[in-house]
């Protein structure tokens, strides 16, 4: 029976993000690391939105600028921040958010940033337990194998939740309970926040236990309930590099699973592939070992993707072949084009339907169409390429005066000589040919032919 509706009453939610997170060994706040291509507490952001919150709150402290980017990335204007200026413990971070929650007659769900795993409908269980039950406090626990390091659930004889335990200040027998404090809660608000103002530092760290606000509402005569989640990895939270790189693993296999059973893609070896959460691909690629796949990535049906190549943020069409060693950002490659091997597409390249880059060629901010090849050790900087036109190898965009990034054009059906270099901004007319050793410093007419340094009209090619 649920009494407390929960979509009448508003919810709130408390990140709590204030630590640096020692045990990373790192001068990042442990909340900015990165699992699958993300920061740890943009997943606890996605996953708190699906519950259309009034507001989340997020107690930063240490690097509080950028976990409040972070943060914003994802939230936008439902985030909101308070400081916590020292920490002084948990109790103590959920204090900094009393001005902001403490009048909001609303649910707090009050979890930390560092629990990427956790799912929305373990959120959704815990403050539907809460408004059955009509308690003040709602405690997600679960039961671990090795409880070692968590605050204990402990429990008088008819199985009622009495307080939580830190570790530290456990007696031999309370450690030698199972039941942990995931560190997720639900709140009444006015109940957290007067509970709050009782907690006191006497623990072996000195420090304000949030904790403590369960046994503290109780004793006021609150009802305080306990939800035994059923999954103990999703609330486990991350604590060393270690931890970091056993869940990025696990979140890389089973994307790569997905990939596998759902959208038919050949993985030529499964274990040495890394795939970001976030990236689609088409049924029949194969991919080769040591690929990278990172960011929102889509790559369409029927493609080849070699060892050692690293795709970001792009989009590849239908039967695209990358050749071992490329390395692909932010661009764009239409079906039936080839790229690599030793290729470098960056910065919103544009390969359309069978244009061809080849062995160390570098392709920067330009456009090949259709058809349009270059093939070996050539860089492409700021051009536009027409139609059916080869680059010869060697051929270089000069793009940059030292000052300023200048165009080149070059149209349909062109002859670019090998080795020769386009002085931009310049621009090449279609069915053209430059010598080989060219130094392009002035437009080339359509038709023509030019050779030299600085290269000059030879003949009329019609
Ligand atoms: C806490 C719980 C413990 C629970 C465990 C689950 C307390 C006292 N203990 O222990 O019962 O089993 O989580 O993971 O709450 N933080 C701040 N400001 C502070 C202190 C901490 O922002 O002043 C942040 C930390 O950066 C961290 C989180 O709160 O992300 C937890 O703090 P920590 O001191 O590590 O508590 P635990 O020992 O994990
Ligand atoms: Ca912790």
């Amino acid at each position: 029976m649920s009494n407390n509706n929960t979509s009448s009453r508003p919810l709130n939610v408390l990140i709590i993000a204030a630590g640096l997170g020692t045990r990373m060994k790192s001068k990042r706040a442990k909340v900015l690391h990165e699992l699958g291509g993300s920061p740890l507490i943009a997943y606890v952001v996605r996953t708190v939105q699906v519950l259309e919150p009034q507001s989340i709150v997020t107690v930063v402290g240490y690097q509080a600028e950028e976990v409040e980017r972070a943060v914003l990335a994802e939230a936008g204007e439902l985030a909101s921040f308070v400081v916590q200026e020292q920490q002084r413990g948990t109790g103590d971070a959920v204090e900094s958010a009393r001005k902001v929650l403490e009048n909001s007659q609303s649910l707090v769900l009050a979890l930390y940033g560092d629990v990427p795993m956790i799912r929305v409908e373990t959120l959704r269980n815990l403050i539907e337990h809460h408004n059955q039950t009509g308690a003040a406090c709602s405690i997600l626990s679960v039961r671990l194998e090795n409880p070692t390091g968590y605050g204990r659930i402990i429990r008088d004889s008819n199985g009622e939740f009495r307080k939580i335990v830190e570790q530290r200040d456990a007696n031999e027998e309370e450690r030698q309970v199972r039941e942990i404090n995931s560190g997720i809660y639900c709140f009444e608000s006015k109940a957290l926040f007067d509970a709050l103002r009782k907690v006191e530092p006497k623990n072996e760290q000195g420090e304000y236990y949030l904790t403590d606000v369960a046994e503290i509402i109780l004793a006021a005569g609150g009802t305080v309930s306990v939800y035994v989640g059923k999954d103990a990895h999703e609330v486990s939270g991350i604590n060393t590099r270690a931890e970091l790189a056993e869940f990025e693993n696990r979140m890389r296999r089973s994307a790569i699973r997905k990939l596998m059973i759902e959208s038919g893609v050949t993985f030529i070896d499964p274990s040495h592939a890394y795939i970001s959460a976030d990236a689609q691909i088409g049924r029949d690629t194969i991919i080769h070992p040591n690929v990278t796949i990172e960011g929102k990535t889509i790559i369409g049906e029927g493609c080849v993707i070699r060892s050692g190549v690293r795709i970001t943020n792009s989009r590849l069409g239908e039967a695209v072949t990358v050749k071992d060693h490329s390395i692909i950002v932010d661009s764009e490659i239409e079906s039936n084009c080839a790229v690599g091997p030793f290729a470098h597409l960056r910065m919103n390249a544009v390969l359309e339907e069978k244009a061809t880059v080849g062995n160390f060629v570098e392709v920067k901010k330009s456009r090949l169409k259709r058809g349009t090849k270059a093939m070996h050790l050539t860089y492409l900087g700021d051009a536009t390429i027409g139609e059916r036109t080869n680059i010869g190898a060697g051929t270089i965009t000069c793009n940059y005066d030292g000052k300023n990034k200048h165009e080149t054009i070059i149209e349909d059906d062109v002859k670019v000589g090998s080795d020769t270099m386009l002085v931009a901004p310049v621009r090449v007319g279609a069915r053209s040919m430059t010598a080989a050793g060219s130094v392009v410093t002035k437009d080339v007419p359509p038709d023509s032919l030019v050779a030299g340094v600085p290269a000059k009209v030879k003949k009329n090619l019609k």
